[in-house]
């Protein structure tokens, strides 16, 4: 059965704009019905509206506090009735409770080698540890930030010429190739995450996930 997937994004949305592709040349095993944003200009809504997904604003500014937000956007998400939530440059640090409730089924991408760099502003921390490469990675989502077991990861050497806006667009290329490929597993039943960690195809994979090769 088509997996149905919901995207979370605040910006540009070019994760997005990938999944969109692979999903409508059916590669993706999963539809994308629908996506929300916590930022009313985030390009990404322009996105899914010319790919005709249902889309909506839940603008965070609107709340209290982070857990009433997190209980609006739960309901929201709910009425798409996902197998999957795909965090897509959502801005967002997420409650306990938005995180326990779609365990095992919560994706996120993140532009560094985790366990590396969680946070912001990875690329300029890699240069500036001298670092010999850099990447991305797709990871579940836990409670700790950018802390979840690692489904994928992509290498890009790190260059002498190599200042943070280089760095960001290599680094975004492979974010393109790793997030459709961790979707396309999970929603084909080939992945899925355990307490021994990641599985793919019933091999658990190593704690820095799969590496593709680029
Ligand atoms: C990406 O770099 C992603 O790794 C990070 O936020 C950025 C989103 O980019 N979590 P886009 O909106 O998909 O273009």
């Amino acid at each position: 059965m088509t997996q149905r997937i919901v995207v979370l994004i605040s910006g540009s949305g070019s994760n997005l704009q990938t999944l969109i592709d692979h999903s409508l040349k059916g590669d993706l095993h999963g539809d994308i019905v629908g996506v929300i944003s916590n930022k009313a200009d985030a390009f990404g809504l322009v996105r899914a509206e010319n790919a005709n997904i249902p889309n909506m604003v839940l603008d965070h500014k609107m709340f209290e506090s982070r857990e009433d937000f997190d209980l609006a956007l739960i309901e929201q998400i709910d009425s798409f009735k996902p197998d999957l939530v795909v965090l897509a440059g959502f801005m967002r640090i997420l409650s306990e409770e938005f995180v326990s409730r779609y365990q095992g089924r919560l994706m996120n991408i993140h532009p560094s080698l985790l366990p590396r760099y969680k946070g912001l502003n990875t690329h300029q921390r890699a240069l500036d540890a001298g670092d010999a490469e850099h990447g991305c990675s797709v990871h579940f989502v836990t409670e700790e930030l950018d802390g979840g077991p690692i489904i994928i990861q992509a290498k890009t050497p790190i260059l002498m010429e190599d200042d943070s806006a280089s760095l960001q667009a290599r680094v975004h290329t492979l974010e393109h190739k790793i997030y459709p490929l961790a979707v396309s597993w999970f929603c084909s039943g080939r992945l899925r995450v355990t307490v021994d960690g990641v599985m793919l195809d019933d091999n658990c994979l190593p704690s820095s996930g799969f590496e593709l090769k680029v």
